[in-house]
């Protein structure tokens, strides 16, 4: 079976970082951690990171955040997308506020002109996911916050290796959350990054991250500085346990130093494709912007029959994916049936092919054969 995605690890690198933990005796939060949210920051230029289990977590941390720093009441809205997997738009839900959504454009992204028709009195921000990597309209949407005065959030979690003029594209967002899912581009096993423009925000997110305790009682139990664990703290808040741990941010480390060529690799695969399926017009390609260095963390198309694709793949040896069915049609969505006709669309007739650091020419190849074979029939 040609595999739909395939983590991919440089063992040695991974084992040389994780040996250190094991031999200094930290596995927990505060020793690798802090040295990937360092490298992170440098890598990405980012003000702040905060590195985290998930980027559900970071998602979740976000808006709990921003309502308690801003002042937002229950019901307040959020614009957000409908093509993304539902754990952006359960963020919004789980801190009381209330997602709007708006439609996307042919980059699977939101369609600025959209959100900005979705604007009431009680939007306070928007949810941006750059869906596979692309960074789509952001430019126009963060214009668009600015003018209204929203916060504008990010969910990043297929943009880890994403850049525009060497560096993340997204630099001035309020919030950016990656994922380092085992199948995105920077893989671990489960983890995140949560990267706050305002530092405030970030402590109040230590705090929250960290069952509400109001100390940094993990970093000042660090191995390094051998302190004493504090006991004496406040507990100010009712909350989860978020933080990422140093085995996993050992894993994250080895991973970010080949995060750019790996990056590299996954768009000559997609070159290839691109190549092959820009002389069918039974295909659409997903267009990214000039200038954009995508990650590539999917590579998608747009065709007529998805279902049937996806089923002559499947009996042809290939595994093929969806990304995503829109989040209107569950039930916990279903109030804005109807209002995203795009996004019903996308979320019909988008398939992600196969797309990963081992797959080989021949199946590309194959890839390429049967989809066609399948479209031209
Ligand atoms: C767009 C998007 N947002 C958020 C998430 C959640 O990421 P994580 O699995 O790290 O919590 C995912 C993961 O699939 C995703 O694809």
């Amino acid at each position: 079976m040609i595999r739909l995605f395939r983590p991919t690890f440089d063992v040695d690198a991974c084992l040389k970082e994780l040996k250190e933990c094991l031999e200094e005796g930290w596995t927990g939060p505060g020793f690798k951690t802090d040295q990937l949210e360092a490298e992170w920051k440098e890598y990405t230029g980012l003000n702040n990171a905060y590195y985290v289990n998930s980027c559900t977590a970071a998602l979740n941390l976000t808006f709990d955040v921003l309502k308690e720093r801003n002042g937002w009441q229950d019901g307040d809205e959020v614009i957000s997308t409908a093509i993304t997997f539902v754990s952006s738009n359960h963020a919004i839900m789980l801190a009381g506020l209330k997602p709007v959504f708006a439609d996307v454009d042919d980059s699977l992204c939101l369609d600025p002109a959209d959100v900005e028709k979705r604007i009431t009195p009680k939007t306070k921000a928007v949810l941006f996911v750059g869906l596979s990597g692309n960074p789509g309209k952001y430019k126009e949407i963060r214009e668009i916050c600015t003018h209204h005065g929203l916060k504008l959030v990010v969910d990043a979690a297929h943009m880890a290796g994403t850049k525009e003029n060497g560096k993340f594209p997204c630099q001035d967002a309020d919030s950016v959350c990656f994922s380092f899912h085992t199948f995105k581009t920077l893989a671990t096993a489960d983890s995140g990054m949560l990267c706050f423009q305002d530092e405030e925000n970030e402590k109040l997110a230590r705090i929250k991250a960290w069952s509400g305790i109001n100390t940094a009682a993990f970093s000042d139990y660090a191995v390094k500085d051998h302190k004493t664990y504090k006991w004496h703290y406040d507990v100010p808040y009712v909350s989860n346990c978020y933080n990422g741990n140093s085995i996993m941010a050992a894993v994250a480390i080895a991973q970010l130093h080949c995060l750019d060529k790996n990056c590299d690799l996954r768009r000559k695969i997609c070159t290839k494709y691109d190549a092959a399926f820009s002389k069918v017009p039974q295909v659409k390609t997903v267009k990214y912007d000039e200038g954009v260095v995508p990650s590539r963390c999917h590579y998608q198309l747009i065709v007529e029959d998805r279902d049937g694709l996806v089923k002559f793949l499947n009996e042809n040896g290939i595994n093929s994916g969806v990304h995503y069915v829109s989040n209107i049609n569950y039930r916990m969505y279903a109030y804005a049936q109807g209002t995203c006709p795009n996004s019903d669309y996308m979320s019909e007739h988008a398939i992600t092919l196969p797309l990963h650091l081992q797959i080989t020419e021949e199946e590309t190849d194959k890839v390429i054969e049967k989809v066609i074979e399948y479209v031209t029939k």
